[in-house]
């Protein structure tokens, strides 16, 4: 049987996919019982605290909801309101809130600082989010593409298009190549995995049955498709200056509608979010009209179409979040 209580929650790539298969089925069971108004306050008594310092709109709420509704009492720290980073270390913060708190989320800037926090912190770290790794994202979406494909996610061609450097892509291409899906980077060539992490999922790929590819043919890769995934552009942690050269660099890479013809019939479109699919309504309208572009990484018709998933993805970041925080803490 599986069991990953006192773990900490980093990446993936520290999960085996029975692990992860066991968090997608408990993910599955807490949105049962939230989606039927069955209370399930099983760690009540217990107290979380939630460390960012990047923004957030769905992690950070995802854990509060999941965390409250599990009967737990929530702390957040928003970026700049604690110490850490200015008057104290991280490996301190990590030990004096470890003493308090039963279970810490951080959403930080280098994975090397998550996995310290994890290292000293005494109990569960969970990963809100860095540079490299995005790992309760990737719950979320592999749920919501079961959701969608009654006849499993073995085989399924998962494309991520844009900036494939990214947290999501990375993450994706771990988790797709440990549950063996066939996993295909689409972007240009400056903006794929790095090296090494490719090469680790392409082991991966070998034992579960899955595939890494990577392409900077968007025809092709939508080809056939079962799920088109996209992210913004431009991250959190990068200078706003990069935004004319990922225009440039990543405008062959937009999700279209044309593209979206080109997959399977049952293909659904997903982005963790946030977007700037509507350059009408959003800030996006002034970076896109600074640039003169009238879309950005997905067409707003594909965004708002009837292939698109992102509000249920979105949904069940808090469901997944629950299981992980359910399962180490419990
Ligand atoms: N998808 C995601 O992590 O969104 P937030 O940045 O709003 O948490
Ligand atoms: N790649 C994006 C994901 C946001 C959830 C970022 O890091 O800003």
């Amino acid at each position: 049987a599986v069991n990953i209580r006192g773990r900490n929650f980093l990446k993936l790539l520290d999960f085996t996919p029975d692990e992860i298969r066991y968090l997608l089925r408990l993910s599955a069971q807490f949105k049962e019982l939230k989606l039927s108004g069955t209370p399930h306050r099983y760690l009540e008594g217990k107290n979380i605290v939630l460390l960012f310092e990047k923004t957030s709109t769905r992690t950070r709420c995802s854990f509060e909801v999941a965390g409250m509704d599990l009967g737990m009492g929530v702390t957040y720290l928003d970026p700049g309101s604690s110490q850490m980073g200015k008057k104290e270390s991280i490996e301190d913060t990590a030990r004096v809130l470890g003493r308090m708190y039963d279970g810490i989320e951080y959403r930080g800037f280098s994975q090397e600082l998550v996995e310290e926090m994890g290292a000293k912190a005494g109990v569960p770290v969970w990963n809100g989010l860095t540079d490299l790794f995005h790992p309760t994202q990737m719950l979320a979406d592999i749920l919501t593409v079961q959701e969608n494909f009654e006849d499993g996610i073995k085989g399924k061609k998962f494309v991520f298009f844009g900036d494939a450097r990214n947290n999501v892509a990375n993450s994706l291409m771990v988790v797709c190549s440990k549950l063996g899906l066939n996993f295909v980077a689409c972007g240009p060539k400056d903006r794929m995995p790095e090296e090494w992490l490719v090469d680790t999922c392409k082991e991966l790929a070998a034992e579960s049955g899955g595939s890494v590819t990577l392409t900077e043919d968007a025809a092709a890769a939508a080809t056939g498709a079962h799920v088109l995934y996209t992210d913004i552009w431009v991250s959190m942690g990068e200078p706003d200056e990069v935004w004319a050269s990922r225009i440039a660099e990543l405008e062959a890479y937009r999700v279209t509608q044309e593209l979206v013809d080109k997959a399977d019939p049952e293909a659904i479109f997903m982005h963790c979010l946030p977007s700037f699919h509507d350059t009408n309504t959003t800030i996006g309208a002034e970076i896109a009209k600074k640039f003169g572009v009238t879309e950005m990484e997905v067409e707003d018709r594909v965004f708002e179409g009837p292939r698109s998933r992102v509000f249920d993805e979105a949904e069940n970041r808090m469901h997944t979040i629950k299981a992980v925080m359910y399962a180490t803490l419990s």
